[in-house]
């Protein structure tokens, strides 16, 4: 008897590899639904060799708060590495849809030259889109020439992206969910750099196939999205998370955050973005919600830096969901807080809970108050 349930216990095995369906991975190896990835910047003024850039804070459903990375953020074996590695593995397997799109695609290798064809007319947006015939996972994301093109055969994380801070956001949905995605991933006019969407899929998913065949701005495909600048709608992640994806076009000519995600969410923001570029915007209070620029950072507890030396893009709600209606707010994506991208496509992928907002809320330590002075936020 106990020999027939551990034979059968051996049969009903899950086989790995190539059945088993694309999904975000935690750094166990474990399917999640979801997880928040920070990357931290290389940490300046100490000596040790090991501090290169590559130590990264991991939090998927379920755990209560940041977790320090199993190893470093170029590790196949880790929670990106093993996600986004799902794509190489793959081969030729022509059941699976994928689309890499970032405003700064990894660098082609043209003989003995390397062409970085970086635009500046396209959307703002960094991501991943990878999906079977049953599900599939849209990682959102802030670092440049990232991921490579699959022909390169295995994951890697470029060594440009290692100095700064990263941001990285994974969800698992089901399959009928990517019609949506393509839709938003259409407004936010994305420079798409390599993907292939087969016919068996394309038919379920037209919209991804679409955007795949950068006819995202021919009208008839989206009859019902065609003269949107900017559309929020609500995913529902495989396991039943709701996320609020916010997209915009280069038409929607104003700031993300406070002209849309702070009135829309109902809630004050601290947001996170990168500085050093010309036009920054001040925080601004004038609509009613005040969202405010955040200036030193600690995710985790790890070292403060200051925001200078951080790439990411998210945005907190000071206040926890119980203090009023619109608290408890985490917003992750791909769109700073200045002038040129006011007129750029991208986005932000928001989520009300409270393990994720303590995460994101202890890490904001200082910011700009409205009237410039700075202020522990
Ligand atoms: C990542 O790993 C590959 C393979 O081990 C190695 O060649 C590459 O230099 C690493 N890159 C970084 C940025 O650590
Ligand atoms: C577009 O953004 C504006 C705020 O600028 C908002 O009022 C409107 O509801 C948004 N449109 C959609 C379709 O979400
Ligand atoms: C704040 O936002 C309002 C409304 O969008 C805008 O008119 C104003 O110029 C902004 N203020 C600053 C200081 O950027």
């Amino acid at each position: 008897m106990e020999m027939l349930f551990l034979s059968l216990l051996i049969f009903f095995v899950p086989l790995e590899g190539d059945t088993s369906p694309i999904t975000c991975y935690n750094d166990q190896g474990e399917a999640v639904d979801w997880f928040y990835m920070y990357k931290l910047p290389k940490e300046h003024g100490r000596g040790s060799p090991e501090q290169e850039g590559d130590a990264y804070l991991l939090l998927d459903k379920g755990s209560e708060g940041w977790t320090e990375g199993k190893g470093t953020v170029n590790d196949t074996t880790g929670a990106l590495g093993r996600t986004v590695g799902q794509l190489y593995s793959q081969g030729k397997n022509t059941e699976v849809a994928y689309i890499l799109y970032n405003d700064q695609r990894p660098p082609e290798d043209l003989g003995d030259r390397w062409f970085d064809n970086s635009g500046s007319s396209c959307g703002h947006t960094k991501g991943v889109v990878l999906l079977d015939e049953k599900q599939g996972f849209w990682l959102v994301h802030s670092t440049p020439h990232f991921p490579p093109v699959q022909q390169a055969g295995e994951y890697y994380y470029p060594s440009s992206g290692l100095v700064n801070g990263q941001n990285f956001i994974c969800v698992t949905y089901p399959l009928d969910r990517f019609q949506t995605i393509g839709e938003q991933l259409r407004i936010n006019q994305p420079n798409v750099y390599d993907c292939s969407v087969p016919e068996s899929l394309a038919s379920l998913v037209p919209a991804l196939a679409a955007v795949c065949e950068k006819k995202h701005l021919s009208s008839h495909i989206f009859p019902d999205v065609k003269t949107e600048s900017n559309r929020s709608v609500t995913l529902t992640s495989k396991d039943g998370t709701n996320f609020i994806n916010f997209a915009k076009g280069a038409s929607f000519d104003n700031d993300l955050y406070h002209s849309w995600v702070a009135p829309t969410l109902q809630s004050d923001l601290l947001v996170q973005f990168w500085i050093r570029s010309t036009g920054v915007l001040p925080s601004n209070c004038s609509l009613g919600w005040k969202v405010l620029d955040i200036t030193l950072l600690n995710p985790g507890q790890a070292f403060t830096f200051k925001t200078s030396q951080d790439h990411s893009k998210w945005a907190v709600s000071p206040e926890a969901a119980n203090h009023r209606a619109g608290g408890g707010w985490v917003c992750v994506g791909d769109i700073n807080r200045n002038e040129a991208e006011e007129k750029r496509g991208g986005g932000t992928v928001c989520l009300q809970d409270p393990v994720v907002w303590k995460a994101y809320r202890t890490a904001a330590l200082e910011c700009e108050a409205c009237e410039g002075r700075t202020i522990q936020c």
